[in-house]
């Protein structure tokens, strides 16, 4: 079930403090977007990623991606460990949740030990998870971690137009008052 929750604070994303996990397709394009008027933070595993990102070339084949990169001026740096810093307001993840035909089920370990990371060094940032998951995932890990605020923001994006389909960046995003436990979707406007 998706629930539209009501308003609670509208925050204008300017001049936060985000951490972007996953450095694919849907985690690039949120941060390059993101970095525009806020300061980003980005982590991969993938130490290439994170390279290509902080020499300001695309980890991603996305023509608007590199001229972004190329071109605009951006408050974005990579990371080559998990932050330890809990000075984030958001946290974006975007790792993947790929599908196994075999157990019938996603694969959520890395958005899983994303969250576990972000409790551990006891992060009081807002977690948007961008990632690919399956019905009921949100309140089972939101019951696991009580103490992160989880929502739940599918992407939709085409292949090679992941910055042209990304909603961050002209947008504002719509903080909500949580009812724990159930699947959220934050309204864009
Ligand atoms: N690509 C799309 O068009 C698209 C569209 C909608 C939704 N999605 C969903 O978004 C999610 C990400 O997709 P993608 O295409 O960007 O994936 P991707 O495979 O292009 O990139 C994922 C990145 O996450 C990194 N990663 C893996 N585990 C990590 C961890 N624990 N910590 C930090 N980084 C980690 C990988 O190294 C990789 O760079 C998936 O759930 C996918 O289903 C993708």
């Amino acid at each position: 079930m998706v629930i539209i929750a009501p308003f609670d604070i509208c925050i204008n994303l300017q001049f936060l403090k985000i951490l972007v996990l996953g450095l694919g397709y849907v985690g690039t394009a949120n941060a390059v977007l993101l970095a525009q008027h806020n300061d980003v933070v980005c982590y991969d595993l993938n130490q290439d990623r994170i390279q290509q990102i902080n020499s300001k070339i695309s980890p991603i084949e996305d023509r608007e991606v590199s001229e972004y990169l190329a071109e605009k001026k951006l408050s974005l740096k990579g990371v080559d460990q998990f932050p330890s810093s809990k000075q984030f307001d958001f946290v974006v993840i975007a790792t993947p949740t790929n599908y196994d035909p075999d157990t019938n089920y996603f694969d959520t370990s890395s958005v899983e030990s994303c969250i576990k990371q972000l409790d551990q060094i006891n992060s009081k940032a807002t977690v948007i998870i961008r990632s690919t998951l399956p019905v009921g995932f949100v309140e089972g890990i939101q019951n696991k971690y009580p103490k992160q605020e989880i929502i739940f923001v599918p992407e939709f994006l085409r292949e090679g137009r992941a910055l042209h389909d990304t909603p961050f960046g002209q947008q504002k995003l719509t903080k909500l008052t949580l009812d724990r436990g159930c699947e959220h979707m934050v309204p864009v406007q």
